[in-house]
C-alpha cells in the first residue's frame, strides 16, 4: 500500500487540463494497485491564505509541534505538514503561468517550510527532514517550451520547485508537461497524447 497526496492548483475546474492528467493518473494508479490510498487537496478552488506577521511569530516561537496552539495561527500549516509526513508520494497538478508556479502553489509552499518539521533547525544543519518521498508534477502550459532542460522557463519552473522539494528533503522528483494547451488543435491534442503516454511510464515503477 502506498499513501498519496494528490494536490490540484488550478483556479479552473472542469476545463483545467492540469485537473484532468491529474484525475487519470490517480484513476489508473489506483486501478493499478487498489491497495493505494489517494488524500486530495484543491488549493485552486479552496487558496491556502497568505502567511501573516502572527504566522511568523508563532512558527518562529516553536518548532515543537506538541507546544503549538493547534488552534491557533498554526492550525492549517500543520495540517499540511502532516499530510506531507503521512504520505509517500506527492502528486501536484500546476499550471505554468506568467513563466512560474501559480500563487495557489506559493502560498501552499510557504506553510509547508517549517522548522523542525520539514527542515531541520539545528544551527549546523538545515536539511530536509522529508525522506524517502517522491514528488510527480504536471505541468499544463499554454507556449511549446522545449523541454530538454535548455529553455529558461522550464529551467526556472523546474528548478525553483526542485529547490524547494529538496529543502524539505524530497529528491526524487520527476516532471511531466502538457504543453500547447491554449486551443483546441492538432498540436494541443498531440501534446495531451505525448502526457497521457508519460503518465502510463509512472504507473507502475511510481
Ligand atoms: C494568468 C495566466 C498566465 C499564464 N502564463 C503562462 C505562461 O507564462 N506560459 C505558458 O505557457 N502558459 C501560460 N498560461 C497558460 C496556462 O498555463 C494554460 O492555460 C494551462 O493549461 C492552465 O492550466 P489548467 O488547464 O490546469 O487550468 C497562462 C494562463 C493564465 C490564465
Amino acid at each position: 500500500m502506498t499513501n498519496l497526496l494528490q494536490i490540484d492548483t488550478s483556479i479552473r475546474t472542469a476545463k483545467s487540463i492540469s485537473r484532468l492528467l491529474a484525475k487519470e493518473f490517480v484513476e489508473q494508479w489506483i486501478a493499478n494497485n487498489p491497495n493505494n490510498v489517494v488524500t486530495y487537496r484543491d488549493i485552486g478552488q479552496f487558496p491556502i491564505p497568505h502567511v501573516t506577521e502572527a504566522w511568523m511569530d508563532a512558527a518562529d516561537s516553536s518548532s515543537d509541534k506538541s507546544t503549538i496552539d493547534t488552534i491557533g495561527e498554526l492550525f492549517l500549516s500543520n495540517e499540511l505538514v502532516d499530510e506531507l509526513l503521512v504520505n509517500d508520494r506527492y502528486l501536484i497538478a500546476t499550471p505554468i503561468l506568467k513563466f512560474t508556479i501559480p500563487s495557489t502553489l506559493q502560498t501552499y509552499i510557504d506553510l509547508i517550510i517549517r522548522n523542525g518539521l520539514t527542515v531541520g533547525n539545528n544551527e549546523h544543519s538545515s536539511q530536509g527532514l522529508l525522506h524517502n518521498k517522491k514528488l510527480l508534477v504536471i505541468a499544463t502550459q499554454r507556449n511549446n517550451y522545449p523541454h530538454d532542460n535548455q529553455d529558461e522557463v522550464v529551467k526556472y519552473f523546474e528548478s525553483y520547485l526542485r529547490h524547494i522539494f529538496e529543502h524539505i528533503g524530497v529528491i526524487n522528483i520527476s516532471f511531466i508537461y502538457a504543453c500547447n494547451q491554449s486551443t483546441a488543435n492538432m498540436e494541443r491534442a498531440f501534446a495531451l497524447s505525448d502526457a497521457r503516454k508519460a503518465i502510463k511510464g509512472f504507473i507502475s515503477d511510481w
